[in-house]
């Protein structure tokens, strides 16, 4: 969703499209730059992608601020995109988040004063009433309920950039001159930042800075240094983000093991008779094969939640809590985490990003190893995620080892070594269909086609198939069913004889020996793993459905990567 960037130092326009071009993975629909120009502040829009800025990089600016902007309140367009001014001028803003009293706001200033239909302008407005500096700032926040990361440049300060932060992400870089301020360390090369906390807000120029906590204290803040995974990928050419994340998972699941190996989990699993794990799309998958691992592998009683439906967790004692994401920003798991927390509960995160907002508020924080991920669906990071719930369920039953894991990762190797390009048939209904943890792989295969080719499919417990859904089934209907469970088999062939006897067309994807011949064969590896392997074919066949469409499986539409509002 939308990012931030604010810059001081030389030629900052380019500097500052170049920061925006690394944000781009997030997901936006328009994009702008506001900057200090013979002392008057000016900005430029685009509806769109951030190339559109291109116009405007050759100008010579020492100061400015950037956005991408992902639509909450009013149409992706020109007029709302960020930068917003204040009615005088006098304040420039850009916004992450969002403000929940916008409204009242509003009406307080009457409608008649906003040239768009954005919250953050109503910000902008408020700072105008409070005049210029900090202390305009600091009467703001008073009055400001919501989430927000906000950098703002200030008519009467043209060598300053201000910030203020709330329950989104702010990060401030300062060397010799140079000064980033970012929603997202991915914008950060090397050296040391400054991570802002919730309430807090200040400024900085060249040479200064200054922050401020919610009481209006001064404070010192700590340098931290700017961490990066070593995890280094190979570079083969490959047209979509997406693709060459598909390529990248053996070499992640390589360091996802030599990590494991080398580095203890913290878990005392001899504390927990319960297991919740919570998270969104993918990562919700993610938590469904955990509970299968947990109850299956471990004997331990587990749950799963989507986490925009987990409205007030019931925490028996003896519980741990175990949150998904990769992004680690994701605003619905965080409250859930929040809310955990406070009931006192035992915080575990999975997670891409050992540096993000989640990561700082869980008690134990185990990475997924899976590199960057910039494809707005999620594939190696998935593989990655259900890879490291195995582990901890092994772990959790006193078996951990690597052999299983290990072989996975040469299947998924040899799989993609023959670089299979999955055709989708022509038809009007596409179904997904398996049993126990094919279900969930079931529901993962369907969630990646749906998001990169707009296709409308479901999926559904092939048991559940004759007690409703069957109605659907005619000569146009397309079913995958996966078929990994030996001792489901026979109820498996049941469902898919089911579907021939109706007209619909099948594709058995199975690790079994005896099936049907015009079955789509992978290796057997272990009942928990051969749905990672038969997903990766899943996974290419969403792409390539996609890029035969002629869409950017990268950039699905409506998507972002990062769902940072709730
Ligand atoms: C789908 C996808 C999303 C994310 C979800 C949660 O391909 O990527 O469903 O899994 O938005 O994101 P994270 O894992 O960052 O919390």
């Amino acid at each position: 969703m939308c990012g931030i960037s604010g810059r001081i130092g030389t030629n900052v326009l380019l500097f500052l499209i170049c920061d925006l071009q690394k944000l781009e993975y997030r997901g936006y629909d328009s994009a702008g730059l506001g900057y200090f120009e013979n002392d008057n502040i000016k900005t430029f829009k685009v509806k769109g992608r951030v190339s559109g800025l291109n116009k405007v990089k050759k100008k010579c600016a020492s100061i400015g601020i950037a956005h991408t902007r992902w639509a909450t309140h009013g149409k992706p367009s020109k007029a709302n995109a960020h930068p917003h001014s204040s009615e005088n001028g006098n304040w420039t803003i850009v916004h992450n988040g969002i403000i929940e009293n916008a409204k009242q706001l509003k009406q307080e200033f009457g409608d008649e004063h906003f040239k768009s239909q954005t919250d953050t302008e109503v910000v902008a407005h408020l700072l105008e009433k409070y005049g210029d500096g900090v202390e305009a700032i600091k009467a703001a926040m008073e009055r400001l309920k919501g989430s927000y990361a906000i950098v703002a440049l200030n008519k009467a300060y043209p060598d300053t950039l201000f910030v203020m932060k709330n329950k989104s992400p702010l990060y401030i870089y300062q060397s010799e001159g140079q000064v980033t301020v970012t929603s997202d360390i991915i914008t950060l090369d090397t050296g040391f930042y400054y991570d802002l906390e919730d309430g807090e807000y200040g400024f900085v120029t060249a040479e200064k800075m200054q922050i401020f906590n919610q009481k209006g204290k001064k404070i010192k803040k700590q340098l931290l240094p700017i961490k990066k995974d070593n995890i280094i990928l190979p570079q083969k050419p490959f047209k979509h983000h997406m693709l060459k994340e598909i390529y990248d998972t053996p070499t992640c699941l390589q360091y996802l093991i030599d990590y494991y190996k080398n580095h203890p989990t913290g878990v005392d699993f001899s504390k927990y008779e319960h297991i919740k794990l919570v998270g969104c799309g993918t990562a919700y998958h993610t938590a469904l094969m955990g509970v299968k691992f947990f109850e299956g592998i471990a004997g331990v009683e587990s749950h799963a939640y989507i986490a925009s439906e987990v409205y007030k967790p019931i925490l028996k004692p003896n519980t741990l809590c175990i949150f998904i994401s990769q992004s680690g920003e994701t605003a619905d798991t965080m409250e859930v985490m929040i809310n955990a927390k406070k009931q006192g509960a035992e915080t575990l995160l999975i997670t891409n990003r050992m540096t993000s907002t989640m990561a700082k508020k869980a008690d134990i924080v185990l990475p997924m190893m899976a590199g960057e991920e910039v494809a707005v669906a999620s594939t190696k990071a998935y593989t990655c995620g259900v890879s490291v719930l195995y582990l901890l369920a092994l772990q959790a039953a006193g078996k951990m080892n690597f052999t299983n894991l290990k072989r996975l990762q040469s299947e998924i190797a040899k799989l993609l070594s023959l670089s299979p390009q999955p055709r989708l048939a022509r038809c009007k209904n596409v179904f997904f269909i398996g049993r126990g943890m094919d279900d969930v792989s079931a529901m993962e295969g369907c969630l990646k086609l749906k998001e990169i080719t707009y296709i409308n499919s479901i999926a559904f417990a092939a048991g559940e198939l004759k007690h409703g859904t069957l109605a659907l089934i005619d000569k146009h209907s397309l079913v995958f069913a996966l078929n990994t469970c030996a001792e489901r088999a026979g109820k498996m062939q049941a469902a898919i004889e089911e579907v021939r006897s109706r007209g619909g067309k099948v594709v058995e994807l199975t690790t079994l020996p005896a099936t049907n011949k015009d079955a789509v064969k992978f290796e057997h590896i272990d009942d928990n793993l051969d749905g990672l392997l038969i997903m990766v074919y899943l996974q290419l066949l969403a792409y390539y459905a996609a890029a035969r469409k002629g869409y950017n499986p990268d950039k699905p539409r409506n998507l972002a990567k990062s769902v940072t509002v709730i």
